[in-house]
């Protein structure tokens, strides 16, 4: 693919970047994208019917087997060339900030270091109730499991619809936003927010907005440099095409 100069003269420059990826960054580690229909048991449900606060209370059991199902699915994908290719950039850059509104862990897996996980992390579990963590629970296929110490029922720690954002990660996110010399959005349908206003405080900001995803956005209109495709591969070869093939 052929990059327009100007971008790689931006990124051959810039000092502060920052990213926000989506569930598009997944796709290609064989994680379903968020707004893609279910399969199989699921497919009756949409995600949004089964992410919130009111799903699990009215009934419980359906979103932890929903999540449970997820959080299978997950301890058997990898990272994909576009995880790696963030990895090598946080290389390059001096100020580097990586948010995400994945649950799956993978740029976490993949080595990125300086990461806001911004809706939280699907394998961490917390007591509903008291909001202890917990790292085991019994796999009693009956029912939810409970918190031992205060007989809650246990919950993914993820942000639902609904609820709030992490306060510290979101405000270290609006920050990074407003800092950056380049915006990256990247895998992300840009319809949630508050990680959609992300790119919008960047470019207020003067930052160079660039979009990878698989089709266009709300987003694209408003951004510098748009390449629709797929990121495991878009994002390589931008890598190379700035650094090198030896860029680590
Ligand atoms: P979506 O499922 O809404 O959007 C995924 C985006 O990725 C779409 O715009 C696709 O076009 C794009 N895409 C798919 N495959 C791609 C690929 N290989 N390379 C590049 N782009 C690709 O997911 P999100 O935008 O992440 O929040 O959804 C945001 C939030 O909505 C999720 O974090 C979740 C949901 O509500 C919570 O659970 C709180």
């Amino acid at each position: 693919m052929d990059f327009p100069s100007d971008l790689i003269r931006f990124l051959t420059k810039a000092e502060r970047v920052s990213v926000l990826t989506g569930a598009g960054a997944s796709q290609e580690s064989g994680l379903r994208t968020f707004r893609d229909s279910q399969s199989g048991l699921w497919a009756q449900y949409r995600p949004e019917d089964l992410a919130s606060p009111e799903a699990f209370a009215r009934d419980p059991k359906l979103v932890w087997d929903w999540y449970a199902w997820r959080r299978e699915a997950i301890k058997g994908v990898r990272p994909n060339a576009g995880h790696y290719a963030l990895v090598e950039m946080e290389n390059k850059i001096p100020t580097f900030t990586l948010v995400t509104q994945n649950v799956d862990g993978l740029h976490r897996f993949a080595g990125s270091r300086n990461l806001l996980e911004l809706h939280g992390n699907i394998l961490r579990v917390r007591c509903a109730n008291c909001g202890t963590f917990t790292e085991t629970w019994g796999d009693d296929t009956e029912s939810v499991p409970k918190c031992e110490r205060c007989s809650g029922l246990l919950r993914p720690d993820v942000v639902w619809f609904g609820e709030a954002l992490p306060r510290a990660e979101l405000e270290s996110a609006v920050n990074a936003a407003r800092e950056a010399q380049v915006f990256f959005s990247i895998g992300t349908s840009g319809v949630v927010q508050p990680a959609a206003a992300l790119a919008h405080a960047a470019r207020n900001k003067g930052a160079v907005v660039v979009e990878i995803n698989a089709e266009p956005t709300p987003l694209t209109p408003k951004t510098d440099f748009a390449f629709h495709g797929k990121s495991g591969e878009i994002l390589p070869e931008l890598v190379k095409a700035v650094w090198g093939n030896n860029s680590r």
